[in-house]
Parts: C-alpha cells; sequence; structure tokens
C-alpha cells in the first residue's frame, strides 16, 4: 500500500480516504472495498473499463506502449525461442523449466491426451453441422461428471492435474469436433508427436492413409498459441474466474471461458475477420467498408480492429504479421495471398483515416491469425477452437491462482437498480 487517495466532489463520499494497491509494473489502483460501508455508495463500472478485479502474478499487459509479458518475459523472445508446451510450465509454474522439469511436464502432458470411450460417444450425440465451439463448450463441461469426484480444488495437486489434463485433452477434443463435422473417424492422439504435430494429425490425417505432418504448419500453430495462451482478465478469463470463485469444479468453470470467447468481440473475430475479408471480396470495395464501420448507424465493424486495452499497438499482432508473409511464401497460397493482400489494403486506409486514428484503432492479433490458419488449411469454423487451445493454458495458470490465493470470494458485484420503485400485485382480471 503506497499514498491513499481522497475522494473529492459534490456527492457524499467527501473526505472519504482510499487505500491505494500498488502494483509491480503499471497503473496503480485505489481499494474500494470498504467504500459502501464508510460512504454508502457503490462504484459503477460496467464493462470494468477501470476495474481490477484481482491481484495477479501472471501476465503484464502494457497497453499505451504495446507490451505484453508473461511472467515477465516479453511475448515476442518466447513466440521466437520457446514451445507452446513450454510457454504453458512458465504460465502454470511461474518459472521457466529446467530440462529434466521439462521432459517430465512433456511425459504428462503426452499420456493425458486421450478421451474417455464414453466421452467420445457423446460427439455422435451433435448435428454433423453443429459449430465445433458449441460442441467443445459441452464436452468440456461434461468433463465435470468423469473427473468431478477426483478432483478436490483444495489440493494443489489435484489443480496441477486438472491444469495438465485439460492441456492434453483440448487438442484431442478440438479435432474430434472437427473429425465430426466433417463424416470422417476420429483419430486418436499420437504420443510419439509434439503437441502441435499430434493436433495437426488427429485433424487432417485419416486411417486409410499415412500422414506426414508438415513441420512448417506445425511451428505456425506453435509461434500462434504462445500468442494466444494468456492475456490477463479478459472476457473469457474473468468468466472462468468468476465461475470458479463459486467453487464450482474446474471443468465446468473452463467450459464457461470457452463459452465467452466465442463472440466475435473476443476469441470469435478470427473466424468473424475472414468472413469479413470474403464479403468485401476485392480491394476496390475497401472504401465503400470502411465507410459501413464508420457509420454509426450501421452495425458493421472492422473485425479484427480495436482492442479494449492496447491504444497503440498489439504485440501480437507485429509478430504474426511478419509470420504471416513466410507462412503464405512457403505455401505459395495464390488464394490466400489474395485475402492477405486485400486485408494489407483494409489496414493501409484504416490507419490513414481520421476515425480510426482519433480511436487508436490499430490491427489485433486476430487480423491476421485467420489468413495463417487459412493458409494451413484449417476451416474457418476452427479459428476459433484453435484460440480456445491456446487459451486453455492461461484460464488453468488464473483458476489455479485463484484457488491457490486465501483471500479469495465468490464474486458478486452489485448493481444500479432503475426498476419501478415497491408496487402492489395486481390480480389478473384486473389488468
Ligand atoms: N470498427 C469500427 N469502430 C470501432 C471498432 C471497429 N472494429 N472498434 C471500436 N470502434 C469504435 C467504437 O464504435 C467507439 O466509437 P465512439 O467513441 O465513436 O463511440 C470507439 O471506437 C471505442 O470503441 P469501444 O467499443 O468503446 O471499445 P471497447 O474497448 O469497448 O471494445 C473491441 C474493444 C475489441 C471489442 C472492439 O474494438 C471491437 O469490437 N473490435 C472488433 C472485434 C475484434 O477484433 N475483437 C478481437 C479483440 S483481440 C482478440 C482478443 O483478445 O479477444
Amino acid at each position: 500500500m503506497a499514498d491513499n487517495y481522497t475522494l473529492s466532489g459534490s456527492n457524499s463520499t467527501d473526505g472519504t480516504e482510499l487505500p491505494h494497491v500498488e502494483p509491480t509494473l503499471g497503473t496503480p489502483a485505489v481499494d474500494v472495498r470498504g467504500l459502501n460501508q464508510t460512504a454508502g455508495v457503490f462504484t459503477f463500472d460496467p464493462a470494468f473499463t477501470a476495474t481490477c478485479s484481482c491481484e495477479s502474478d501472471i501476465t503484464f499487459i502494457d497497453g499505451a506502449n504495446g507490451q505484453l509479458l508473461y511472467r515477465g518475459y516479453p511475448i515476442d523472445q518466447l513466440a521466437a525461442n520457446a514451445s507452446h508446451l513450454e510457454v504453458s510450465y512458465l504460465l502454470i509454474n511461474g518459472e521457466l523449466p529446467s530440462r529434466t522439469q521439462m521432459d517430465q511436464f512433456r511425459e504428462s502432458i503426452t499420456h493425458h491426451t486421450m478421451l474417455n470411450t464414453s466421452l467420445m460417444n457423446f460427439f455422435d450425440s451433435f448435428h454433423y453441422d453443429a459449430h465445433p465451439m458449441a460442441m467443445m463448450t459441452g464436452i468440456v463441461g461434461s468433463l465435470a461428471a468423469f473427473y468431478h469426484d477426483t478432483t478436490d480444488i483444495h489440493d494443489p495437486e489435484h489443480r496441477e492435474t486438472f491444469a495438465h489434463r485439460m492441456i492434453a485433452k483440448i487438442p484431442t477434443i478440438a479435432a474430434a469436433a472437427y473429425k465430426h463435422s466433417v463424416g470422417q473417424p476420429i483419430m486418436s492422439p499420437r504420443n510419439n508427436l509434439g503437441y502441435t504435430s499430434n493436433l495437426l494429425r488427429m485433424m487432417f490425417a485419416v486411417p486409410a492413409e499415412d500422414y506426414e505432418v508438415d513441420p512448417v504448419a506445425s511451428k505456425a500453430l506453435e509461434v500462434l498459441f504462445m500468442l494466444h495462451a494468456d492475456h490477463e482478465q479478459n472476457a473469457s478469463t474473468s468468466t472462468v474466474r468468476m465461475a470458479g470463485s463459486t467453487g464450482a469444479n474446474p471443468y465446468a468453470a473452463l467450459s464457461t471461458g470457452i463459452a465467452a470467447l466465442w463472440g466475435p468481440a473476443h476469441g470469435g473475430a478470427n473466424e468473424a475477420v475472414l468472413n469479413m475479408l470474403n464479403e468485401i471480396g476485392d480491394a476496390s470495395n475497401v472504401p465503400e467498408y470502411i465507410e459501413k464501420a464508420k457509420d454509426k448507424n450501421d452495425p458493421f465493424k472492422l473485425m479484427g480492429f480495436g482492442h479494449r486495452v492496447y491504444k497503440n499497438f498489439d504485440p501480437r499482432a507485429l509478430v504474426i504479421r511478419d509470420y504471416c508473409h513466410q507462412v503464405l511464401d512457403h505455401y505459395n497460397n495464390q488464394g490466400n495471398e489474395r485475402l492477405f493482400d486485400l486485408a494489407r489494403e483494409l489496414e493501409r486506409v484504416a490507419l490513414e483515416d481520421d476515425y480510426f486514428v482519433e480511436r487508436a484503432l490499430y490491427p489485433n492479433v486476430d487480423f491476421y491469425s485467420g489468413i495463417i490458419y487459412a493458409a494451413l488449411g484449417i476451416p474457418t469454423n476452427m479459428f476459433t477452437p484453435m484460440f480456445a487451445i491456446a487459451r486453455t493454458v492461461g484460464w488453468s495458470a488464473h483458476w489455479m491462482e485463484m484457488m491457490n490465493d486465501p483471500g479469495t470470494r465468490i464474486a458478486r458485484p452489485r448493481q444500479v437498480y432503475t426498476g419501478y420503485t415497491q408496487r402492489d400485485y395486481v390480480p389478473t382480471d384486473k389488468r
């Protein structure tokens, strides 16, 4: 705690002293927990634009300077040098692993990749055109039916097993959802393959043929997964924390994160960007769509633009933008080159437009991620599941951190009530 804040102004909180919570990096926060008791008012912050919901050691974002750190390490250094499992270990345990720790972690993840056969049968009950995110929400929620009795949320070892199990099983679940949607047999995981190679094989191999994993595709997924692994208190992570704060089992809590991620304002943006680019179709239509995005009477927004926290640039977008060129060059992918050129033109026009400049609206990570996924042959409705696979690490790390914090209480916001004042019941025949 450092200096205290004193509220002043023309309301009843005049003179109330508020303590101040000091971070290791970033903006300090005013601790308003006692405010209702001392001053008889609530704070009002719908959409939480000025509210810190917890203290956390995991991820730091400096929105003004485009900085993203996982446990203190800059995202560009991790994306250039680490693997997704190494980053997963870092996010969950707080430190980069030694060689032995990494070997043990990889071994543990590898041996949790399979799904219970009864759970596999659930996929058959979904309609053939069910969105993979709908299947993933249901399947992950139902993991609670298999592991609830063996998960003691108060035991750190059980919490760790949950995290390993989730990180291991989520690619198997996503790939099975995809296989169901294309009517192909579900492929079992192969424990001799790396994390992303195994995912690619489970998605694209068929029992009738041999399948060789393309190392460029596997590396591209590693980079994308590291960039998406965590992002502090975003909508889906906050949802997981809120559900978890009730003491709900972690599989149920994690399924709420998948549901929250699905929306186009969050993880669904990567799918929405590709749909938007296909709708725009040609660079000559860009000015028309820029005008639509600026028109307050038109619901159209430039998908992949803007961010609640980054008001300068999204450091993940910088890494991925360079990577996009490499992947498209490798595949010499004419169809997606066209989409990438269109995306670059859209970006150029928007960044010179006063509307976007004044509001600090820059391309975010998902402006480019969909183009890479498309180049790798991943179907559009699997883009958000890819994000969910990566973010499972962050959700698990945050749930573990929250459960490890003795100060955790049920998250229970209040409201400013604007409905009727009290009135009397009127019998049906008198209404
Ligand atoms: N296109 C056009 N106008 C926009 C856009 C956009 N993409 N984003 C924000 N604005 C405008 C908005 O209308 C508002 O204008 P005004 O001040 O005149 O009312 C102003 O910019 C501020 O925006 P906001 O809606 O207050 O910003 P927010 O922090 O509530 O929302 C956002 C952030 C990311 C939800 C929003 O920018 C958006 O919907 N972007 C498109 C969806 C997208 O790309 N989401 C992925 C985010 S990155 C992946 C992730 O981490 O999930």
